[in-house]
């Protein structure tokens, strides 16, 4: 199976370190032998039709910050060039989300769907943008599309919720989806302020590069639409959530909600509308998690209220979802 890989950052290099680790156990356990051959970040591309070798690869990444250094002649094919020309299987879309206009991933996984590839994104920014005409491309072209890793990093949220739960009707759910924003408020029920409780969760590295997307409530957002989407089978994107971050909650509410023995945590709900927004949850709540940690509670027809809890970021974590994806389409794809 040949692969592109867009991005090399923490999860694109943590996805080949995974690769090259589990090389045998995935032929062995899946027929699975999947093969690298286009890798690019903002500097450059590495390219080999038969295979990179992804020692090599990560060295050139930590040597020379790009893996335009592969080999000996650098390589300056572009991510659109690539996606456009060279032949693969499968496109992994691991670049920065973001939500203005979803690019450079979107053009990415357009691109590679047209020309006939599965796509697995861990990217949440053409989700949340576009989920539905993404789907009806992939469907139009006949390829599979998956992205376990956009919500809930390596603990599988999309698949419980969606395999697990089949035949189940969920009616609801609620969700702190965003492990930045929970750190930062049981930081502040613990005593800090606001602003040492952001200073504390930047030092730690757990911030994005622009806050606002913790902060406001887009990537909690995002990871909303892509819930709703794909769980609920609505046909939303970003514009539908109504949406408030953290920013305005001081250690006042924190303490009147300890009062009354619960916390406040910013919650993703799907039930009537789609909200982002702090809710005071009983601490005695499964879903009232510390740190940064996720949770999910879906609330489902006849099977009750069950509730999904695991680190919902980390790029070996994250990487682990990439595999599942990447074994879904092998099995997938063979039997069609
Ligand atoms: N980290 C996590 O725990 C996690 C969890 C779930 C989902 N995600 C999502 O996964 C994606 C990757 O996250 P990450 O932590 O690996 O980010 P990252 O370390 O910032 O890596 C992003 C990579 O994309 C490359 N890139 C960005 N813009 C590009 C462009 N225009 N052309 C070519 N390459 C470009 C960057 O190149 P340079 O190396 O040259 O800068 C970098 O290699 C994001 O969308 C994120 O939201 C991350």
């Amino acid at each position: 199976m040949r692969i592109i890989l867009c991005g090399f950052g923490t999860v694109g290099q943590s996805f080949a370190k995974l690769l090259e680790s589990r090389s045998e156990d995935l032929y062995a356990r899946y027929g699975l032998k999947p093969r690298l051959v286009g890798v690019f970040d903002t500097g450059g591309s590495a390219i080999d039709s038969s295979g990179l070798n992804i020692s090599k690869l990560i060295d050139a990444k930590k040597n020379h910050n790009s893996v335009k250094k592969y080999s000996e002649t650098e390589n300056n094919t572009s991510g659109t060039e690539m996606v456009n020309e060279l032949e693969a299987e499968v496109l992994i879309e691991t670049t920065q989300s973001n939500y203005n206009d979803a690019e450079p991933g979107l053009t990415h996984i357009t691109n590679a769907m047209k020309r006939g590839m599965h796509v697995i994104s861990v990217n949440k920014g053409p989700l949340a943008l576009a989920f539905p005409s993404l789907m009806e491309l992939a469907n139009y072209n006949q390829v599979l599309f998956r992205f376990s890793g956009t919500v809930g990093g390596g603990t599988p949220i999309l698949d419980f919720a969606k395999n697990s739960l089949r035949g189940e009707r969920i009616v609801s759910f609620d969700g702190i989806l965003n492990g930045t924003t929970n750190y930062i408020l049981t930081n502040m029920a613990n005593g800090m302020s606001f602003d040492d409780a952001l200073g504390d969760a930047k030092q730690k590295g757990y911030v994005e590069a622009d806050e606002s997307l913790d902060l406001d409530g887009l990537d909690a957002a995002a990871k909303l639409v892509i819930l709703a989407n794909w769980i609920m089978g609505m046909k939303v994107t970003m514009p539908d959530i109504k949406r408030t971050g953290i920013r305005k909650i001081n250690n006042d509410d924190i303490k009147r909600a300890a009062g009354k023995n619960s916390a406040i945590k910013l919650i993703a709900s799907c039930d009537k509308e789609l909200v982002v927004e702090p809710k005071e949850i009983a601490t005695d709540d499964p879903l009232c998690v510390s740190g940064t940690l996720n949770a999910i509670s879906f609330t489902s027809e006849h099977s009750g209220t069950q509730t999904i809890i695991g680190r919902g970021a980390g790029g070996t974590e994250t990487a682990s979802s990439i595999l599942r994806d990447l074994i879904d389409i092998r099995n997938e794809s063979t039997k069609a």
